[in-house]
């Protein structure tokens, strides 16, 4: 974990740094090639993190120190890690053998029936006059199938999916106005099947499509669900040792295994495995979790960066920094250790990004100029699906140029035209925007974030941060029904609360 002791030792390895230029770390041919590391479909190149070996040596001892791969064996085996809940975090199993306890053994078969009754369900589908399906669902419930479906989604795909998780109904207003009520299906996903939000798309939902006879739910909560009208036959499972923001590789993926279809979501299974193996049979200095992390731990707590940023040089991934927001900030976001205790180091810096080359023209002047400098990991993915040559040549050019630019910076007697450089970052790169390469690049995503809330000794599991604002909600909506004041006791509130009111 890091001690005060080893956050100072880190900072002065960073203070020694400031001194040297990353360019002129860089400029070493051997670092960059050998800074980097391959597994399966991904490539990993660090040359231009801000450190040097002694650093890194500091960061992997650390790790060392920290125990992180028992840590992660603990994970995946299907000890109590979710230590607030009380729970199990047993993603894995839904992809994996990698969990050898008996509680991640039990996951596995019931991940693998779970897969059995996702195909079935498909199959009939697939054998209706159903074309729309409607996912109804919000933030692990939604940005997971909805990243999966816009990178993957192919011309011949048997469904069209379209997403509802907004509260607000103009989302739902436009996806339905499209659609026709005979030839939709609706699918509600919510782990608890008590999030407002969905209960009122998925009964905004069934109101449209006339009746709950074409509605389809994946849920833990079987009971609710019963009462909402859908029955068990309709119904996939959930469970509680799958938490939301990891759930993608389960049934909450249903609708994108209906867009996709069953082989694409094998190999993106198939390429999590992968990256689980990897993961739990590789030494820290060559694991690429826990490079990645270490890496994010540097630029937080030893550089003090306050944010982390993945430019995707591939519009297929536009919702990627979405995903990632939640993945990072839902789990990383607390400062407080698992045991309660205040934690005296920073933690989750704020994730957000965009896909190149179209933020090139919209915040990378910050990037280049601003007052700070902010990590960031490009992506960027060699072969196309398409054959326009010229414009992939130039999307990866400008990848490299990015990259380099921000790095290496220029000077110049011009204080306007001059760049400081000095931008650390990643660079991973898929040969092709495959199933398996992006289930691999989700599954690193995932075991990187679970090292660094090892590392900074929280529960990157729980999400208490949410639950006030949701009580605050309930109190407030009679409110404004205009039914009762009763739950209005703050001032700004109510004041608020007029002005909205006289409309
Ligand atoms: O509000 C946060 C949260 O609990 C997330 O952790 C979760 O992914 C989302 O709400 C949806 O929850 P559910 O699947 O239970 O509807």
């Amino acid at each position: 974990m890091l001690s005060p002791e080893r956050l100072q030792r880190l900072q002065q390895q960073a203070d020694r740094l400031r001194t040297r230029p990353l360019r002129e770390l860089c400029a070493d041919a051997a670092r960059a090639r050998d800074w980097s590391l391959e597994v399966g479909p991904l490539y990993l190149n660090y040359a231009r993190q801000h450190l040097d070996e002694v650093a890194l040596g500091e960061l992997l001892s650390l790790a060392e120190a920290s125990d992180v791969g028992t840590a992660l064996k603990r994970q995946f085996d299907g000890e109590i890690v979710n230590v607030s809940e009380g729970r199990a975090v047993l993603h894995t199993a839904l992809r994996s053998d990698v969990g050898e306890g008996a509680s991640a053994r039990a996951a596995r078969s019931q991940a693998i029936d779970a897969q059995a009754r996702m195909r079935e369900l498909a199959t009939d589908l697939a054998a209706s006059d159903i074309s729309d399906i409607v996912h109804v669902g919000i933030g692990g419930s939604d940005l997971g199938p909805r990243l999966l479906m816009d990178a993957l989604q192919r011309p011949d795909a048997r469904f069209r999916v379209h997403f509802i998780a907004n509260v607000d109904a103009h989302e739902a207003q436009r996806v339905l106005a499209g659609l026709d009520p005979a030839h939709t299906a609706g699918v509600l996903v919510s782990k608890s099947f008590g999030t407002r939000e969905t209960l009122l798309n998925g009964a905004l939902l069934r109101d449209w499509l006339g009746d709950a006879s074409r509605l389809y739910a994946v849920s833990a909560n079987l009971d609710r669900v019963a009462d909402f009208g859908i029955p068990a036959d309709r119904v996939l499972p959930m469970w509680d040792w799958v938490g939301g923001r990891f759930s993608l590789w389960s049934a909450v993926g249903f609708s994108a295994l209906l867009a996709l279809g069953e082989e694409a979501f094998d190999q993106l299974l198939a390429g999590a495995a992968l990256m689980d193996r990897h993961v739990v049979s590789t030494e820290n200095s060559a694991n690429m979790a826990v490079l990645h992390a270490l890496f994010a731990l540097w630029n937080r707590n030893a550089r003090g960066m306050a944010s982390e940023s993945v430019i995707a040089y591939d519009q297929r991934l536009l919702q990627l920094p979405a995903y990632l927001q939640q993945l990072r900030m839902e789990s990383l976001g607390k400062s407080v250790g698992s045991a309660g205790q205040s934690l005296l180091h920073a933690t989750a810096p704020a994730t957000w990004g965009g896909v190149g080359s179209s933020t090139q023209h919209s915040f990378f002047q910050a990037l280049h100029q601003g007052s700070e400098r902010l990590p960031l990991e490009f992506i960027g993915v060699r072969r196309p699906d398409h054959s326009h040559r010229t414009q992939h040549a130039t999307l990866l050019a400008n990848l490299l140029a990015q990259a380099e630019a921000l790095a290496n910076g220029q000077d110049s007697d011009d204080p306007q035209r001059r760049y400081p450089g000095g931008t650390p970052s990643s660079m991973l790169l898929l040969d092709q925007l495959t199933p398996e390469a992006l289930g691999a690049l989700l599954a690193l995503y995932e075991h990187s974030t679970s090292v660094l809330g090892h590392l900074w000794g929280l529960n990157a599991f729980d999400q208490w941060g949410v639950e006030l604002g949701k009580k605050v909600a309930t109190r407030l909506e009679p409110a404004l029904r205009g039914e009762s004041m009763a739950g209005v006791d703050d001032a700004v509130t109510s004041s608020l609360l007029e002005r909205i009111r006289c409309d």
